[in-house]
C-alpha cells in the first residue's frame, strides 16, 4: 500500500484516485483538520495526526506500506505570516515524526508536495530547479526545510525521495468528485468563482503596482489532475529506481496575470461580478512562472489539462455543483 497523508486534501485526494487507477492501492493518513471526509471516496483510511507518533506507530505496524506520497500540511501563505508557530509544527515537526517513523520501519520512498513559494521572489525567469531558494513567508520556509531535511535523509539513511515544487495547484476532478474547498478560502480562482456564484459581493485584486505588464501579479496555474499523474509517475520511476532523488518543478511555463484570470472567469462563467483594487498582499511574489525541462526530461511528464480555459472550466462545475444555492 502507498500511505497517502493528507490525502482528504485537495491535491491529495485527487492523487490517490489517480494512483487506484494505475493499480496502486492507497491508504489515506488525515486528521480532517482541512481534508474533507467526503474526499476520502472508496479508498481505505486512517484518522491521525502526523504530530502524534503513536498514529503513525500504528499506520506502519498495521499496514504493509511500500511508499509515501506526503500531502499533510499546512499550505495558505496569509496564514502562514499571521502564525508561523502553526506551520513550523504541521509541516516541519510532523514532517520530521514521519520520517522517523518511515526509517523506523524500514520504509524509504517518499514524495513530497513541495511548492514554488521555497524559491521566494526569483530574479531570473522561469524559475529553474537549482536557482537560489530564498522563501518570503513562513510556509515557503517550511517546505524549504523539509526538503533540505529529505536530502539529509537521503545521505545517512538512504531515502529516495522527490520534492515536486508545485507552481499554482487548480481546477478540479474531471467526473466531479473532488475540488477546491478550503476555510477559510484564500485562492484567487475560487474566490473568483465564488463572486461569479453570488456567494460573494466582489473580488479583491491583491497589488496592481507590481513591476508586470497589467500591474497585477502573474503566476502558473497547474490542474491538479496534472499534478496527480505526476506523483504517480515520480512514484513508480521511484519505487522501480529509474529516477534518482531530486526536486522537480511541476507547472506549465505559462504565467497568466491576475487579471487575465479574473477575466477568463467572467468569461467562462457567464456571470459579471464587482473587481475592487486594493494593496498588496504581504508575501506575495511578483511573478512565479516555472521552467518545465526537468520534469519533462526526467519524469517524462508534461502538463496536458492545463490551459487556463480547461482549469476555471473544471473548477467552474465542481464550484457550481457544490456551492450554488438551489
Ligand atoms: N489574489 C488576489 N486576490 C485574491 C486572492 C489572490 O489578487 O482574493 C492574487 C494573489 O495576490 C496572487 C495571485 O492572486 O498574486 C494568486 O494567489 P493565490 O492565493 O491563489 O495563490 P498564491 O500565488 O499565493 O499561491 C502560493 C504559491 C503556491 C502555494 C500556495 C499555497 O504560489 O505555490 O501559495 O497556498 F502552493
Amino acid at each position: 500500500m502507498i500511505l497517502v497523508t493528507g490525502g482528504a486534501g485537495y491535491i491529495g485526494s485527487h492523487t490517490a484516485k489517480a494512483l487506484r487507477a494505475s493499480g496502486l492501492e492507497p491508504l489515506i493518513f488525515d486528521n480532517f483538520s482541512t481534508g474533507h471526509r467526503s474526499f476520502v471516496g472508496a479508498a481505505a483510511s486512517v484518522e491521525g495526526d502526523l504530530c502524534n507518533s503513536a498514529d503513525l506507530e500504528r499506520i506502519f505496524t498495521e499496514y504493509a506500506i511500500e511508499g509515501v506520497l506526503h500531502f499533510a500540511g499546512k499550505a495558505l501563505v496569509p496564514e502562514s505570516r499571521q502564525n508561523p508557530e502553526l506551520y513550523y509544527r504541521t509541516n516541519l515537526t510532523g514532517g520530521i515524526q514521519l520520517l522517523a517513523a518511515m526509517r523506523k520501519h524500514g520504509v524509504r520512498h517518499i514524495i513530497f508536495s513541495s511548492s514554488c513559494a521555497t524559491y521566494g521572489a526569483p530574479e531570473t525567469l522561469p524559475i529553474r530547479e537549482d536557482c537560489p531558494q530564498r522563501p518570503i513567508n513562513a510556509y515557503g520556509e517550511t517546505k524549504l526545510a523539509f526538503e533540505r531535511a529529505l536530502h539529509w535523509f537521503h545521505e545517512a539513511h538512504g531515502f529516495q525521495y522527490l520534492s515536486l515544487r508545485y507552481f499554482n495547484a487548480a481546477g478540479a476532478d474531471a467526473d466531479g468528485d473532488f475540488g477546491e474547498d478550503h476555510d477559510p478560502e484564500t485562492h484567487l480562482i475560487p474566490l473568483a468563482l465564488d463572486a461569479a456564484l453570488g456567494r460573494r459581493p466582489e473580488v479583491q485584486i491583491h497589488g496592481t503596482d507590481y513591476p508586470t505588464p497589467d500591474g497585477t501579479c502573474l503566476r502558473d496555474y497547474i490542474h491538479v489532475t496534472d499534478l496527480a499523474r505526476a506523483h504517480v509517475a515520480g512514484l513508480k520511476a521511484l519505487l522501480e529506481n529509474r529516477l534518482e532523488s531530486q526536486a522537480i518543478n511541476l507547472g506549465t511555463g505559462e504565467g497568466y496575470s491576475v487579471r487575465e484570470v479574473v477575466n477568463a472567469v467572467r468569461r467562462i462563467a457567464g456571470r459579471n461580478f464587482a473587481v475592487k483594487e486594493g494593496a498588496r498582499r504581504e508575501g506575495d511574489p511578483p511573478v512565479l512562472v516555472a521552467a518545465v525541462d526537468r520534469a519533462r526530461e526526467r519524469l517524462g511528464w508534461v502538463a496536458e489539462a492545463s490551459s487556463l480555459d480547461k482549469i476555471i472550466g473544471s473548477a467552474w462545475n465542481w464550484h457550481r455543483n457544490r456551492f450554488q444555492r438551489r
